[in-house]
């Protein structure tokens, strides 16, 4: 282990999370502000990873960003992983929420066997406006439709947590798989909300993949993205299988006991 002490990776696997806050140096900092800046003015979608790997080479380079692939590998256990997605945006005043919910991606959600992780980064900071950060530590380890919690809201659950404050420059490290929120606040005039998010997917099975998985691992190669061939592993479509057309032919079979479908039927007698 190299970036989080054993203290660290033994807190994220009973809590399910990491904040380490002015994890960005000032410098460095505004220069992926500038970058969502651009994209802000120029009306790109806060999801549209391929434009972001074409036209924004600070964001194309969190990626991989050494601390945060390092600190990732320590919560691995060490094992290989892939890049799965980058969004990026500010939020402003009269933003709304995202109820509870969890972005583990599996199909259908059956078990927790791998470890999927999303980083958070707060360029400016949380200051109790626009919009706080609700966590539910522990969640992780249950398994449950991504929006099954959404009927709870916004609201406070037993031994949830609210982080409202955070330094400029922060970043928390989730399990994907932990209920989390985004809770509306007031205020927001004059502060931005700015708000990068990265996630990653541990080797040895496949994971639910986008239709232009192949095209944005090539432009992130091709880019630099992998930082002269040492981080070339994170963009390997080959550990993704296409989402879309899997969910087409497994909503037909998704009847009943799904072991049944897919299990040795003649040991089950
Ligand atoms: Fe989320």
């Amino acid at each position: 282990m190299n970036h989080l002490t054993q203290q660290e990776v033994d807190a994220f696997k009973v809590d399910g999370y990491l904040v380490l806050e002015r994890y960005f140096d000032p410098e460095h900092n505004q220069r992926i502000k500038g970058d969502v800046d651009r994209m802000m003015e120029n009306g790109i979608s806060p999801a549209n990873r391929l434009e972001i790997f074409l036209s924004y080479p600070e964001l194309g380079l969190l990626t991989s960003d050494p601390g945060i692939v390092g600190r990732v590998s320590d919560l691995m256990g060490g094992s290989r992983f892939t890049h799965h997605h980058i969004h990026a945006r500010w939020q402003a005043e009269g933003e709304p929420g995202q109820p509870w919910h969890h972005d583990y991606e599996q199909m259908p959600q059956s078990n927790r066997s791998h470890l999927m992780v999303h980083v958070f980064m707060y360029l400016d900071g949380l200051n109790g406006e626009v919009g706080d950060l609700l966590l539910l530590p522990g969640s992780h380890t249950q398994t449950m439709e991504r929006t099954a919690p959404r009927i709870f809201g916004y609201a406070d659950l037993p031994g949830s947590i609210t982080i409202s404050r955070l330094a400029p420059g922060s970043i928390v490290i989730l399990h994907s798989a932990i209920m989390h929120a985004r809770r509306p606040k007031p205020g927001g005039v004059s502060f931005r909300r700015y708000f990068v998010d990265t996630s990653y997917c541990q080797a040895g099975i496949l994971w639910p993949g986008i239709d232009d998985i192949d095209t944005i691992n090539r432009i992130a190669l091709e880019r630099g993205y992998d930082r002269d061939g040492r981080y070339a592993w994170l963009y390997d479509s080959s550990q993704f299988y296409n989402a879309r057309q899997v969910w087409l032919e497994l909503k037909e079979k998704n009847a009943g006991s799904l072991a049944l479908v897919l299990g040795p039927r003649d040991k089950l007698h």
